[in-house]
């Protein structure tokens, strides 16, 4: 079977309620979720994707989200440099070439470990961008670890440190290869 047959589409809307309250995805994000390859590098055909459309998949029994970010979730990380531990990622885990403040290659889309730095529960994603959640891209709902739209850690969450970015590189616009694990 072909990994695009593979792949299958759920409602964004299924992803669950956490400790930060219950956070529902606008109707115009998507989920993918993909089979995991073993060790071969993973090839993830990203065409299709809408800002704001998040992808979920596991390699190497891992978790990982894609994220096409929107200008407005662009924008945020330019003003919470303040609000976070580490927001030149200097001492999180990721390839020099996504160490910048959007942490990918390219600005708008994030290539990310789907494991809160805190004991690596997978993480729910915020694309609603709430009152009370202002600036989160995402959150754990063990003990409310958050992070922005880069993956970096908010001062005050439990969280350590910046989520981690795989190795991975472009094929081409529209495909992006995952080769080798950041650990
Ligand atoms: S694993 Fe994320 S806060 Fe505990």
């Amino acid at each position: 079977m072909s990994n695009k047959r593979r792949d299958f589409l759920l409602s964004g809307t299924s992803i669950m309620a956490g400790v930060l309250g219950s956070v529902a995805l606008t109707p115009s994000i998507k989920r993918w979720t993909h089979t995991n390859y073993g060790e071969k590098p993973r090839i993830i055909t990203i065409n299709g994707m809408m800002p704001g459309n998040i992808m979920a998949f596991t390699w190497n029994n891992k978790s990982f989200y894609i994220l096409k970010r929107t200008k407005e979730m662009l924008e945020s990380l330019n003003t919470i440099n303040d609000q976070l531990k580490d927001p030149e990622s200097r001492y999180s885990l990721q390839p020099e070439n996504c160490k910048n403040q959007h942490r990918s290659i390219k600005e708008e889309y994030l290539v990310v470990y789907n494991h809160c730095t805190r004991v690596g529960n997978s993480l729910m994603v915020n694309n609603k961008q709430e009152t009370y959640l202002k600036n989160v891209g995402f959150y754990c709902t063990d003990e409310g670890s958050r992070f922005d739209f880069a993956g970096r850690s908010f001062i005050g969450s439990p969280g350590g440190p910046n989520l981690h970015i795989p190795h991975y590189y472009y094929k081409d616009d529209n495909t992006i290869v995952i080769d080798k694990s950041i650990f």
